[in-house]
């Protein structure tokens, strides 16, 4: 699983597999003309706009703007980062992927990690052998057993007990790589001890099975009633929750998550059937955690207590989540009665009432507009435009998309004022043709870089030319140059391989402008607009540079080397 993937590989892939064909198995395609189109997936829309070019490999939304090439469709699809999209799509194309051998201080970095890796092993062994075969363990599972955990349950989330001792891993335990795995605090003399003592021991799973770190809960009214681990090199609270392996190896593809705040929640939810919960580790939820969570469902139900706090901790997190919430994820919020948590709920209702429950979660638009009108008294018109104005900053945070404009829609309603949203509230149609009008007709040089990106085996007629770059002037000749140096160096196969040169490159939204351009050209009829376009653009160039030329040699003279120039070029016009 590790190493660099070599480039050429990706290349390779780009052109093994035939976009259409990816696509099509997730998102059925339909063919109309050249293209093949579908309602986007990235957005909610009624007619598609969606549509996947053959030729050229990659995919274009005029509604949301998404667009690229395969890895770029899996990586928004799935919600995979690169490497897991190359995996993904290797997979597909049933080609196994070769891995450079890594570079030796990554190899070091690795060895250390599973050394780390190899001792929570060891150390949620102990814990799990002192809670079922120690003297103390036995008041431990007195108290899971009053709290209902039965023994499978306790098993499945590999429950143990760190027993009441200063020592008990520091004499057992290489002492560096307790240090460095956060399960020994240093006193002020140097000497280090147990950070986990008398209490019954969680394991954190991340979702490839490793366990990085620890929760441990008192079995009495002492305090802190739960601690965890630090931050380690194996563990970033804000980062991972807790039961997303368990969920996963029960269901790799749940329809929903359930995010709930506590340890115990999630694993009375499991006991009585509901596999498909998860735990923020004492934070608020982060960026970080709905990208983690989108990736394996589009819906998640956040569960907050209906007490006042809770309900303060349900806006937090919805103002947190806002930005991310682009069309095709959903988001519930799931107040409980007050003074309850899941755990508690669960028991004392019952399975099917608490998945009742589930289901019938408020979704995150009607919660947004019923907190608003609530707070704000409607009927007067001060309100009114307070609780447009903010409502505006958190909707305006929205992706561009068909959720922020329905959003912008229920506002203005609600607010009966007429909110003009630019951007999101043009139907598709609409859009479409702004779309054309915004890109306007390029000029001569984006013309003939928007063709080349389109149709990069053209770079060969640029080659033919034996154009001399340095004697040509005109707006972007450099970017223009670097362009043309990326093609002829690449020979891209097709224009989803080339836009894998610009991922996250600076260029690359200019590029994905110019390749989208549509030119209005005939098929039949590229080539030689092309070869029109570039030979109107290299005259343009020459005579700029000439004219330049000779108005210096008037004013300020010239150089030997800009006076050569100037004669070669004179000559050969
Ligand atoms: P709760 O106190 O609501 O936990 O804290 P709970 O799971 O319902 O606990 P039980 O039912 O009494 O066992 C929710 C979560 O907040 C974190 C833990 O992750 C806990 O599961 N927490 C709570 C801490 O980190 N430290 C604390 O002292 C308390
Ligand atoms: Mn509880």
């Amino acid at each position: 699983m590790s190493g660099r993937i070599p480039r050429e590989f990706i290349d390779e892939l780009l052109v093994r597999v035939d976009i259409v064909d990816l696509i099509d198995s997730h998102v059925p395609l339909k063919k109309t003309g050249a293209n093949y189109i579908a309602r986007c997936p990235f957005h909610t829309e009624k007619t598609p706009s969606f549509s996947v070019n053959q030729p050229k490999q990659f995919f274009h939304c005029f509604g949301c703007g998404v667009s690229g090439n395969a890895i770029g469709f899996l990586m928004n699809f799935s919600h995979l980062d690169f490497i897991e999209a190359v995996e993904d799509l290797a997979g597909f194309a049933g080609l196994e992927i070769p891995r450079a051998s890594v570079e030796y201080q990554s190899e070091q970095k690795k060895e250390d990690l599973s050394s780390l890796y190899g001792l929570m092993e060891q150390v949620a062994a102990f814990y799990v052998r002192q809670l079922r075969a120690s003297e103390e363990g036995k008041k431990a599972v007195e108290y899971l057993k009053a709290r209902g955990v039965s023994g499978d349950c306790a098993g499945d989330f590999i429950l143990g007990y760190a027993p009441d001792d200063w020592r008990a891993l520091a004499s057992r335990f290489d002492q560096k790589l307790l240090i460095e795995a956060g399960l020994l605090v240093s006193k002020e003399n140097g000497q280090f001890y147990d950070r986990f003592r008398g209490r019954i021991m969680f394991p954190i799973r991340n979702r490839r099975a490793r366990i990085i770190g620890f929760g441990g809960r008192v079995t009495d009214n002492s305090l802190p009633k739960y601690l965890n681990s630090p931050e380690t090199p194996l563990f970033h609270k804000g980062q991972e929750v807790y039961g997303l392996y368990e969920l996963l190896q029960k269901n790799s593809r749940p329809q929903r998550i359930l995010v709930v705040e506590g340890y115990m929640d999630v694993i009375a939810l499991a006991q009585f059937g509901i596999h498909y919960a998860v735990a923020t580790l004492g934070t608020a939820t982060s960026q970080a955690h709905l990208d983690l969570l989108f990736r394996f469902s589009s819906e998640l139900v956040f569960c907050f207590d209906g007490d006042r706090a809770g309900r303060e901790a349900a806006w937090r997190a919805i103002a947190s989540v806002f930005p991310s919430l682009k069309s095709g994820r959903q988001i519930r919020i799931m107040l409980l009665p007050e003074n309850h948590d899941p755990d508690s709920l669960v028991r004392e209702e019952g399975l099917d009432k608490l998945v009742e429950r589930v289901q019938t979660a408020q979704v995150l638009s009607e919660y947004f507009f019923e907190h608003f009108s609530k707070d704000l008294k409607l009927s007067e018109m001060e309100s009114r435009s307070n609780l447009r104005t903010e409502a505006e900053s958190y909707l305006t945070q929205l992706p561009v998309g068909a959720f922020r404009e329905m959003m912008f829609e229920k506002l203005s309603s609600l607010a009966k004022q007429h909110i003009l949203d630019t951007g999101a509230m043009l139907s598709y149609k609409k859009q479409e043709k702004k779309y054309r009008l915004k890109q306007g007709r390029p000029s001569l040089p984006s013309f003939v870089i928007a063709l080349l990106l389109q149709n990069p085996k053209f770079i060969e007629i640029i080659e033919q030319k034996k154009v001399d770059w340095d004697c040509l002037e005109f707006e972007g000749v450099e970017k223009f140059k670097n362009i043309l140096q990326v093609i002829a160096d690449k020979k891209p196969a097709n224009y989803g391989v080339l836009l894998e040169v610009y991922r996250d490159h600076a260029d690359e939204a200019i590029i994905k402008k110019l390749a989208l351009m549509d030119l209005m050209i005939p098929d039949d009829g590229v080539e030689a607009e092309f070869c029109d376009a570039l030979n109107g653009l290299l005259k343009q160039g020459r005579e700029a540079c000439i004219t330049r030329l000779q108005a210096k040699a008037q004013s300020k003279g010239l150089n030997v080397h800009e006076r050569e120039t100037l004669i070669k070029m004179l000559a050969n016009k």
